[in-house]
């Protein structure tokens, strides 16, 4: 333990975050801009008044669709002209959204950006479709590839609707395991996004009754290396959450137990990799008549994750609401410090209210260890008093008729 706190504390003179935020046009918000410390930041306001689409601006600073999955075009901010009886669904609007950044890391700055581009795209002949795009520029230049924002700054995210993580189907708890594993691997986003991609067009060859082994025998190759190397950096990631976790227990918060259950990740205990991607390869060649039936194909898009109460042995599915809560609290825990001794920067923390269900104990617990850990942590709550120990060490702002005080 005292080696992990030390460790910690060196790592942490590497202050990392976002020091100033900069939102146009984004959901509520026409214009908005938070200067911020390295440190705790606490947002309160009213229910609906725009605390969540502040922490959903900051996650778009990594990879992804934020953190609440968000279709592109749900952003832009809606004004009352565009919702009464003028809107005019075809025109093609200039208005986009933008969020600008400075974020720190180590001493170092850079401005870090992401706004929608609209460009068109040819679908046939007469047919021009207007499209958006998430792009991003870091100091000035765009860059090609989402997955290098991981070089500057990472995020993890706790938010209401995990809540049903455990419950649901497992398509959210695979995002989740996902921007687990790239937040130390960047590649890793460029991976799924482009296996997703293969995956989109071959099922779509097959749904067109194609048998065409020229377009889908490659096709088929691609996404089984893609989907070795997915399934090879989730095992290392489950691996290395679960030995640190084992070492490093947390005094307050349950000890998890994580297992990944997918069809390819269990093929790598049993055979090497190159073995295991022909095996893939011949499964998709198999499964081509399934997507005909609708039937499931088997494969990383697949993969479940599970986690367990350790010392109860028991499912997080199976556990109670305030249980689950803290179990996800324990893996964000061991991500982040995990994370900071590994990388030598720590992720920011969006913590959407997430003292809702915890008890008075567990809620004082949390607040101190975010403290101690020294991470920029941004926490929404409709109500300030629960986090009066923080008085001192933290920003407060509230969010009032779109504006922050
Ligand atoms: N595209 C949009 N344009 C304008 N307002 C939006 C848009 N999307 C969501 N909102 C508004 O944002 C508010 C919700 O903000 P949110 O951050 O979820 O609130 P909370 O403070 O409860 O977390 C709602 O009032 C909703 O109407
Ligand atoms: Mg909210």
């Amino acid at each position: 333990m005292d080696n992990l706190a030390l460790n910690l504390q060196v790592n942490n003179s590497i202050k990392s975050g976002v020091t100033r935020l900069t939102l146009t046009d984004f959901r509520n918000y026409q214009f908005l801009r938070i200067n911020a410390e390295l440190s705790p930041i606490v947002i309160t306001g009213e229910n609906g008044s725009g605390k969540t689409n502040i922490l959903e601006a900051i996650s778009f600073l990594t990879p992804g669709r934020g953190l609440r999955a968000a279709r592109l075009a749900d952003i832009r901010r809606i004004t009352p002209a565009l919702v009464s009886d003028e809107y005019a669904p075809t025109e093609i609007s200039n208005t986009s959204w933008a969020v600008s950044s400075t974020i720190q890391k180590g001493g170092e700055e850079f401005e870090i950006g992401t706004a929608v581009e609209k460009s068109a795209r040819e679908t046939n002949e007469n047919d021009i479709r207007s499209f958006e795009r998430r792009i991003v520029k870091i100091d000035g230049s765009k860059i090609s590839s989402q997955s290098e924002l991981g070089k500057y700054i990472s995020a993890v995210w706790l938010t209401p609707q995990m809540d049903r993580l455990f419950r649901g189907g497992s398509q959210p708890r695979r995002s989740f395991l996902d921007r687990l594993v790239y937040a130390f691997d960047v590649e890793h986003a460029k991976r799924t996004a482009n296996f997703e991609h293969l995956y989109r067009e071959w099922y779509q060859l097959l749904k067109n009754g194609s048998k065409d082994n020229h377009w889908l025998l490659p096709l088929e190759e691609n996404m089984a290396s893609l989907g070795v190397a997915i399934a090879a950096a989730r095992r290392e990631q489950i691996a290395k959450l679960n030995t640190f976790i084992e070492h490093e227990p947390d005094d307050v918060f349950p000890s998890v137990m994580l297992e990944l259950d997918g069809l390819i990740e269990k093929m790598l205990d049993k055979m090497p990799a190159i073995e295991v991607e022909d095996f893939y390869k011949n499964r998709l060649k198999e499964q081509r008549k399934n997507v005909l039936f609708n039937e499931n194909i088997d494969g990383v898009n697949r993969t479940d994750f599970k986690v367990y109460y350790r010392k109860k042995h028991m499912p997080a599915e199976l556990c109670s609401t305030g249980e689950q809560k803290s179990l996800l609290v324990s893996i964000i825990l061991a991500q982040t410090k995990s994370q900071t001794l590994h990388q030598g920067f720590a992720p920011v923390m969006l913590l959407d209210e997430v003292v809702a269900h915890l008890d008075d104990l567990k809620r004082e617990a949390l607040i101190e260890k975010i403290r101690d850990l020294k991470v920029q942590a941004w926490i929404t709550s409709t109500n300030p008093e629960l986090f009066a120990s923080l008085k001192n060490s933290a920003m407060f702002f509230e969010v009032k008729n779109n504006k922050v005080e």
